[in-house]
């Protein structure tokens, strides 16, 4: 039959849209690390991947784009404003990030919600093939698993979740946390970044439905008889009376393609390139460096007020340490954003102006996106690169630090709140609520001897060359397409 045996589901497609001076448009891969992952998948099994092109009104048609089917879904000005800033973007994601900012619960923006989540499932119902695979990703798209598979009882279904899985008494908040449980069980899989996160899930399903549960699997009660016949995969079975299909929920840590960064930090002009930002900078004893999107996950603020504190006692100068902090821009209609825009810049422009020189800038902010090539030329230029996350799903930020250093040298600074922390156990950990002990910790990364740098970053790139992105996309979707039977709960 016709369609495509493998399609990907997500909010973005993995293109930035190009307007040119003379008015035309084209596509350009984005760098991002899911595409370079799925991009053999995608290749081998004809694959498709349906995804908004990120500008509302676009009604652009499905094209081909570096030998990937691309898909767009129109999201109209409304759409973005209600689904994506607004439930997506101000209700779920502070709620996932445990609160740090506080959710909106509006009932129209869950409509809108329900609304393009079925227009996305509807896509994915019509353009893939029978028996085929489609893996959704992310908490823009929890309703798709269940909406698809009413329509496609045929397919295989995953699931993965970018961002964190709260705990049940932050996630009881969502007046919707029934309807996005039963969203997301309509997978097959349902991947998390931390085993913390799929815990916390698979406690939300117990609690919110009762459904039994051990360890990774949970048995789902299987209403609609089609699905009894074709569940291909997760083999149907009776338990207590009731017929009842598997799910998996654990944890799949999501990774970098490591070699591609390694290959651009060999480059000589790229390293030549460091050696300019260094002297740019007024060639200081040490460069420490924070990127992020100006996000309020990112704890910019508690990292600016440790290294404002540092200045502030003289256990630092700033002709010395020098702090570069690129904050690229980041859903800025939304008024979270905006404030914390404020917020940060304020800060900046304060400890500048407090402890700055006319040769020597303590903070040099840069309110840009950039291309891959010049964030390893600053990861390789950086001696200490800062993650102070107060929640963050993964942080891929760390892993490419570590993945551009294979001169095993630079300090990582992480938070434990950062997915990453569970698999770079040899980075400075800190919690980065405590400025004292964030004090401490930069402090030490300044001062640490280059053989004690050399031990923790070997240990670090070991992990993140071991565990990359597509060891992640291939355990994934093997956990994905095997039968279930080795799965399945005692009878
Ligand atoms: C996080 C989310 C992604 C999202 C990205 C950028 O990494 O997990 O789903 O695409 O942020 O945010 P944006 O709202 O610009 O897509």
């Amino acid at each position: 039959p016709a369609g495509f045996p493998f399609v990907v589901v997500s909010n973005r497609l993995p293109v930035d849209r190009q307007v040119h001076a003379d008015g035309t448009l084209s596509f350009r891969t984005s760098p991002g690390g899911l595409v370079t992952a799925l991009e053999p998948v995608m290749r081998e099994a004809d694959g498709a991947w349906i995804g908004w092109t990120g500008s509302a009104d676009d009604e652009t048609e499905p094209f081909e784009h570096d030998g990937i089917h691309l898909i767009p879904v129109t999201l109209t000005a409304d759409d973005v404003e209600l689904y994506y800033e607004g439930f997506s973007n101000d209700t779920l994601w502070p709620l996932y990030h445990d609160v740090i900012a506080p959710p909106a619960y509006h009932r129209e923006w869950w409509e809108s919600y329900v609304t393009v989540n079925q227009r996305f499932a509807d896509r994915a119902a019509a353009v893939t093939s029978e028996g085929g695979t489609v893996w959704v990703q992310d908490y823009q798209l929890q309703l798709v698993p269940k909406m698809l598979r009413e329509q496609r009882p045929d397919l295989t279904i995953g699931f993965f979740n970018h961002i964190p899985f709260p705990a049940y008494g932050i996630y009881s908040q969502l007046p919707w946390r029934t309807q996005i449980i039963e969203g997301l069980l309509g997978a097959d899989v349902i991947g998390f970044q931390r085993t913390a996160d799929a815990g916390n899930f698979t406690r939300a399903v117990r609690r919110l439905l009762g459904h039994q549960t051990k360890g990774t699997v949970i048995d789902v009660p299987v209403e609609a008889e089609a699905e009894v016949k074709s569940a291909k995969h997760r083999i149907s079975r009776v338990r207590d009376d009731k017929l009842v299909r598997t799910v998996v929920a654990k944890a799949f840590p999501i990774s970098i393609d490591a070699a591609r960064y390694e290959e651009l930090a060999r480059r000589p002009d790229i390293q030549e390139r460091a050696r300019e930002i260094r002297e740019g900078l007024g060639n200081p004893k040490v460069v420490m460096l924070g990127v992020d999107r100006l996000d309020y996950t990112k704890g910019i603020g508690h990292r600016l007020k440790a290294f404002g504190e540092l200045l502030a006692d003289g256990t630092v100068e700033v002709e010395d340490v020098t702090l570069v902090q690129v904050a690229s821009p980041s859903r800025e209609r939304v008024t979270a954003y905006q404030n914390l825009r404020d917020e940060i810049e304020l800060t900046v422009g304060r400890i500048n102006g407090d402890f700055g020189t006319i040769s020597h800038t303590a903070i040099s902010y840069l309110h840009h996106g950039y291309p891959r090539e010049e964030m390893v030329a600053l990861y390789l230029a950086a001696d200490v690169m800062l993650v102070t996350a107060l929640r963050d799903g993964m942080n891929l930020v760390a892993k490419e630090y570590v993945a551009s250093r294979f001169d095993n040298d630079g300090v990582l600074v992480l938070s434990e709140f950062a997915g990453a922390s569970d698999e770079l156990r040899t980075a400075l950990r800190v919690n980065p609520h405590d400025i004292e002990g964030l004090k401490e910790a930069i402090l030490k990364a300044i001062a640490m001897p280059k053989a004690e740098r050399a031990r923790r970053m070997r240990a670090m790139r070991k992990r993140v060359q071991e565990n990359d992105v597509a060891r992640w996309s291939s355990s994934f979707l093997a956990t994905l397409t095997t039968p279930s039977d080795g799965l399945a709960l005692p009878k």
